[in-house]
C-alpha cells in the first residue's frame, strides 16, 4: 500500500552512500501526478549522489518540525536511522538490499521504499522516477491541521536557498513564515524555528 498523496509530498528522504554505508536524511519533495512518482534533485546534495550511486530512496512521513530543520542543514545522529531489508528486482532476479529509514524516535509514522530510474540529467537537476518496492505504516497519529507546521516547511525551503545566496527577499519570506510559526505553533514548532534561524545566521 502506498503512503503518498497526489501532488508534492514534502517527505524526509533517507538514502545511503553505498561506498561508506553512511545514511543520510533530507527533506525532499516527491511529486505524485497522473500515476507517476518523481523526484527533482538539485545537483550537489548527498541525496542526489546517494540516489545516483544506489538506485533507491525511502520516503518517510514525520510531523516532527525539528527533523525537517536538522536534516535540511545538518546530519541526524545514527539512532535516527533504522535498517530495513527488502528485495529489488534486477534483470529478473530478486536481489536482497539493506536500506535505511527514519526511526520512530524521529516521529516516523510511515515509510515507503522506492527504486529510482533516471529520467533526465540536465545542468540544473537530476529527475528520477520512483517505483515502489515496500512500505509500512508504523504509528499513525492524529495531526490537526496547523499553519505552524506548514510555516516550518515553508521557512525551511526558503532557508536552504538563503544560506547559499543570502538573498534579502528570501530572508523576508523566512520572516513571514516565522511570524505564523510564532503565532500558531506549539513549543516544538517554535524550538525548530529558533534552530532554523540560528542555521541562517551562521
Ligand atoms: C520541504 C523541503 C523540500 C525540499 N525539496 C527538495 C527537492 O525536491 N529537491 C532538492 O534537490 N532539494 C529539496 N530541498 C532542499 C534540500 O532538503 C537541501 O538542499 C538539503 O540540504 C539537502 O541535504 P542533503 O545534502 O543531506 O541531501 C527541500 C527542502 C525542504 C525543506
Amino acid at each position: 500500500m502506498g503512503i503518498l498523496a497526489d501532488g508534492i509530498n514534502e517527505v524526509i528522504a533517507t538514502t545511503v552512500n553505498p561506498e561508506t554505508g553512511i545514511p543520510n536524511a533530507a527533506p525532499m519533495g516527491i511529486i505524485a501526478r497522473r500515476g507517476r512518482t518523481m523526484m527533482q534533485l538539485f545537483h550537489g546534495t548527498h541525496t542526489e549522489a546517494n540516489i545516483r550511486a544506489s538506485g533507491w530512496v525511502v520516503a518517510n512521513l514525520t510531523f516532527d518540525p525539528m527533523v525537517y530543520v536538522e536534516s535540511a542543514f545538518g546530519d541526524l545522529p545514527d539512532e535516527a536511522f533504522t535498517e530495513i531489508s527488502t528485495k529489488i528486482l534486477t534483470e529478473g532476479v530478486d536481489i536482497p538490499v539493506t536500506m535505511q529509514r527514519l526511526s520512530v524516535g524521529e516521529g516516523c509514522e510511515a515509510w515507503e521504499a522506492f527504486t529510482t530510474t533516471i529520467v533526465s540529467d540536465n545542468p540544473k537537476t537530476l529527475v528520477v522516477e520512483l517505483t515502489p518496492v515496500a512500505s509500512e505504516i508504523l504509528d499513525l497519529q492524529p495531526h490537526p491541521p496547523n499553519r505552524a507546521f506548514a510555516g516550518i516547511i515553508e521557512a525551511t525551503v526558503h532557508a536552504t536557498r538563503y544560506v547559499m545566496t543570502r538573498d534579502p527577499e528570501l530572508w523576508a519570506l523566512i520572516e513571514q513564515s516565522a511570524e505564523i510559526v510564532r503565532k500558531c505553533g506549539g513549543e516544538e514548532h517554535v524550538a525548530a524555528l529558533e534552530v532554523l534561524i540560528a542555521f541562517c545566521q551562521e
